[in-house]
This record gives C-alpha cells, sequence and structure tokens, in this order.
C-alpha cells in the first residue's frame, strides 16, 4: 500500500480498532459501486476505511484512491486496508483539491467515486478533538489540524451579527440571534462544555425540551464554518463527475439539508447539462448531460439500520451513472 500523506505530520498512535465508525447505508453503496467499470474507485472522504474495505472485498478487479484531510482517520485506515496491499493509496488532501490530489498520486480517470460528508464517529467522541457537545474539550473542530482558523476563533473573535449568520445558514438555528449575543457576552468561552451551556441557557425553556440536545445544532453550524465544509463540495464533485469514465458511478452520503441541496444541484445539473429550454419542449439550447441520476429523490436508510446506528438517521444517498460518450481531456 502507498501511503501518500505526509509521514512527517503528527499521526496520532490510533490502531484501527480503536477507530470505530460503522459505514452508513453500506450495502446501498456497495451496490452502486458494484456497477462500476475495472479500476480505480475515489473514496473522496475515507474515514475509518468501512466503506473503502467493502468494495475492496466485493470486487478485486477494483483499487481504491482513499483521500481525506484528517492525520488520524488515515493512519487509522491505513493500518484497516493493510491486507490489500497496493489495491490501495491513501493521500491526506481536502476534496476541495481534488484535481491536485489526483494528479500528485498519478490517476486521471476514475471508475467511480464516494463522497461519505460530515464527520466520523471518532471525530466526535474524541473530547480532545473538540466537536462534541457533551463532553469538556477544547474549542477545536478542525478535521485538517494544520489549519488556522479553530472553534474558538469562531466563538471567541466574531462579531455578533456573523455568529448569528453561521447558526442560521449552516444549522437553520431559530434561535441565531440570543445565542450570539449570550455567546459574545461570556466571552472568553474557554471549553466546549462552557459553550454547550451557553447554548442550552440562551435557548427559551419550551424550546429546550424538542429537538434533541439543544447545542447540537450550534455545533454542527459552527463546525462547517470551521471547517469550510459546504464551500468544497460543488466543485468537488463536478471535478469527480468530469474524471468518470463512460459508466463510471458516483454516490454521495450527506447528512443535512444544506448538504443535500448542493448535492441534488450539482447532480441535477450534470444530467440537464444545465439546459435551460423551456420545460417538455425539445431542447434547442445545444446542452450535452454528463450523467443520468438514478432516483431523483435518492435513498435514505431503512428502519432497521437507522435504529442500531444514529449516525444513518438523517443520511441521503443520491447516485449518478457517466454516460457514454467521448470525455473531454481534463
Ligand atoms: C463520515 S466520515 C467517512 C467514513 C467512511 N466512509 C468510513 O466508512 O469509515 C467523513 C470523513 O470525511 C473527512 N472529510 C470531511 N470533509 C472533508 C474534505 N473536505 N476533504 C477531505 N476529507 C473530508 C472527515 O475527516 C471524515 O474522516
Amino acid at each position: 500500500m502507498t501511503e501518500q500523506f505526509d509521514e512527517q505530520m503528527r499521526v496520532e498512535s490510533l490502531g484501527s480498532s480503536a477507530f470505530h465508525h460503522v459505514p452508513v447505508m453500506c450495502s446501498e453503496v456497495l451496490d452502486v459501486l458494484m456497477e462500476a467499470p475495472a479500476g480505480v474507485i475515489l473514496d473522496a472522504t475515507v474515514g475509518g476505511g468501512g466503506h473503502a474495505e467493502a468494495v475492496l472485498t466485493a470486487r478485486p478487479d477494483l483499487t481504491v484512491l482513499g483521500l481525506d484531510r484528517d492525520d488520524a482517520a488515515l493512519a487509522a485506515t491505513a493500518e484497516r486496508l493493510a491486507p490489500f496491499g497496493d489495491r490501495v493509496v491513501l493521500h491526506r488532501s481536502a476534496f476541495g483539491d481534488l484535481s491536485t490530489a489526483l494528479d500528485a498520486v498519478g490517476v486521471n480517470r476514475i471508475s467511480g467515486f464516494l463522497f461519505d460528508l460530515g464527520v466520523s464517529s471518532p471525530q466526535l467522541d474524541q473530547a480532545d478533538r473538540g466537536f462534541s457537545y457533551r463532553e469538556a474539550g477544547p474549542l477545536d473542530m478542525r478535521m485538517d489540524r494544520r489549519q488556522e482558523l479553530t472553534a474558538a476563533a469562531v466563538v471567541n473573535e466574531y462579531d455578533e451579527a456573523d455568529l448569528a449568520r453561521v447558526l442560521r445558514w449552516y444549522a437553520d438555528e431559530r434561535h441565531a440571534r440570543r445565542i450570539a449575543r449570550t455567546v459574545v457576552a461570556a466571552r472568553p468561552v474557554t471549553d466546549t462544555a462552557q459553550l454547550a451551556e451557553l447554548v442550552r441557557d440562551a435557548i427559551p425553556a419550551p424550546a429546550r425540551r424538542r429537538g434533541g440536545h439543544p447545542a447540537k445544532r450550534t455545533f454542527q453550524a459552527i463546525r462547517i464554518e470551521v471547517n469550510g465544509e459546504l464551500d468544497q463540495l460543488a466543485g468537488a464533485i463536478d471535478e469527480a463527475i468530469r474524471r468518470l469514465v463512460p459508466s463510471g458511478r458516483g454516490a454521495v452520503l450527506s447528512y443535512h439539508s444544506g448538504e443535500d441541496r448542493i448535492v441534488k444541484h450539482q447532480f441535477d445539473r450534470a444530467a440537464t447539462g444545465g439546459c435551460s429550454c423551456p420545460p417538455r419542449l425539445p431542447c434547442a439550447c445545444g446542452a450535452q448531460p454528463t450523467v443520468v441520476m438514478a432516483r431523483r429523490a435518492g435513498w435514505t436508510p431503512g428502519d432497521d439500520e437507522a435504529t442500531v446506528n444514529p449516525r444513518a438517521v438523517s443520511a441521503r444517498l443520491r447516485t449518478v451513472e457517466r454516460v457514454e460518450r467521448q470525455l473531454e481531456t481534463p
């Protein structure tokens, strides 16, 4: 196995057995990728390697290029996928730099891709990563710990209006202004436990009793802001589609409406070629679809999976197939 992520970086000694993440909708993802032509599958968010392992096991004629921007995830995955030898290449990169990452490892065309968005269970569970509202930890939330922006900067340095905007945009938080006002008044906020407490206090009592932990949406929004999660998605999906071979398959698993809106829009655009002709009239604008979408509404997990894996509850899977036509050279 070629491990192309930077060995000089701090790689936590977190073995694959300690990195426990149950892959979401694994059999549905596998059904899609089983139809891909032989070649390279891009796992743009390889995480703990659960989906990648399932693909490598099911299809001996496929190799996997796994990207992630989290060094701890890549270290654990390298161990887990070691039995597959040189059928696996791991590379540390944000999928926002997809083109550069593919070029760096010498991959031009791909047979399929998977984006499994958001955070992994270990990222959420390890208090020192600062993603969890349930335990005290530093205000960090960086997937890539080399980056400068942390949750501490968002919480302690953004002005009140900006903080409220983050909470509204990335989590549809109805009490965004109240939370932002409370947080700004309490500065400096020193850890995740204090932030969770401030959010709880800012939300009116009746609303606190609905919809899970009162700080859940605030933590989601700050995490998305820190990691620029939505900014990279549209361009990365376009680039992955562009690199697909004819009949190649693509799958994206999203976990909230902000992500899913972007996935749906990019897939729609690829499936219509951006056609601007009036509906029900033949296309006269020359738009060229590059994919067909498997099912407009996508798929959600069955009740059985949602019961045993809470992470799956909000998942939506959307898939495409690259149409058979000559591709433009990248
Ligand atoms: C839900 S987990 C993936 C789990 C994986 N499918 C598995 O079976 O173990 C999402 C992973 O994507 C990574 N990630 C999120 N945004 C990313 C981005 N923009 N670029 C690269 N990796 C990203 C996270 O660090 C995390 O490890």
